[in-house]
């Protein structure tokens, strides 16, 4: 099938498998059911959840664990977002072509809205049926997601990100920084993919951790280019913030050679995957 088949293909599921899930919640009427849905049920790329998908594809997943973790991992970056737009973070005002969700359901209902989808991930996570995952290797998916989310993940790269914006950094800091707060979620993705297969090799889980990192880091860098070109500047306090990013340090030619780089790296990456795949079949 055409790639873009595919993709509208998995985007389809995705979406109705998020509307069931958030359906199926008590508290239907509340505000915090309702900040939930705006956020979650809105127009999104989908992108974490192709990449489950097209994972699954290749380490031959049954679908029905791949809208499981594609639902988890969904509400978690819906949570990120709504977190990331508050004042108190990046202040805006705007999120997938409509106003922010503090913006039409205040700050405390959105914060809870963020807090509740992150433990709905979990919840999903740890109860819905996985042909075929044995209990212990859903404990591996829950401790990965959970690391790869936290403190030491995308937490973290969350707090740098912030803390960032009164200083200079080098383009290492950057790249560590955009690492933590993006790729971690999109090579936790793809992990959980891989660990609920029934085959497990350290050598092919480094190979998709490259690949799946490359693509995090390159989608930050264009997500930057595109807010750069919007010219978009954080406000807070009244006082006027520039983020540190790509186009900001090295220029806007710079930065779309850097993507390519990451997406040559991430191609070679797949290549040696198929490779891999192929000596551990014969
Ligand atoms: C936005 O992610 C936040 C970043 C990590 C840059 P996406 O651009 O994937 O958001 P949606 O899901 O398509 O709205
Ligand atoms: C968002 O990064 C990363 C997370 C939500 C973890 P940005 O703040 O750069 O993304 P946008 O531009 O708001 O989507
Ligand atoms: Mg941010
Ligand atoms: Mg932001």
């Amino acid at each position: 099938m055409h790639f873009l088949n595919l993709y509208k293909m998995y985007k389809n599921r995705i979406n109705k498998k998020l509307f069931y899930t958030l359906n199926q919640l008590p508290f239907q009427k509340s505000n915090l059911l309702k900040a939930m849905k705006y956020s979650v049920c809105s127009e999104s790329k989908r992108l974490r959840s192709s990449l489950v998908y097209l994972t699954g594809e290749v380490f031959q997943i049954n679908i029905v664990t791949l809208d499981v973790i594609s639902t988890a991992i969904e509400c978690i970056h819906s949570y990120s977002l709504i977190h990331d737009d508050l004042p108190c973070m990046d202040n805006d005002n705007f999120r997938r072509g409509k106003i922010s969700c503090h913006i039409k359901y205040g700050e405390s209902t959105s914060l809870l809205a963020g807090d509740a989808l992150q433990s709905l991930a979990f919840n999903i996570l740890s109860k819905s049926f996985m042909p075929n995952v044995s209990n212990f290797k859903r404990i591996k998916m829950i401790s990965e997601l959970s690391s790869s989310i936290g403190s030491s993940g995308m937490c973290i790269g969350q707090n740098l990100d912030l803390e960032s914006e009164k200083k200079e950094l080098s383009l290492s800091e950057l790249q560590s920084i955009n690492f933590y707060k993006t790729a971690f979620l999109m090579r936790a993705s793809v992990r959980l993919v891989y660990l609920s297969s029934s085959n497990f090799s350290q050598s092919v889980l480094s190979i998709l951790d490259l690949f799946s990192s490359s693509i995090g880091l390159a989608f930050q860098i264009q997500d930057d280019i595109l807010d750069f070109k919007k010219d978009s500047i954080k406000v807070q306090d009244n006082k006027i913030i520039k983020k540190n990013t790509y186009p900001l340090i090295i220029g806007l030619d710079k930065s779309r050679k850097k993507i390519k780089n990451l997406y040559e790296k991430s191609f070679l990456a797949l290549e040696s995957l198929k490779k891999k795949i192929l000596i551990l079949i014969c």
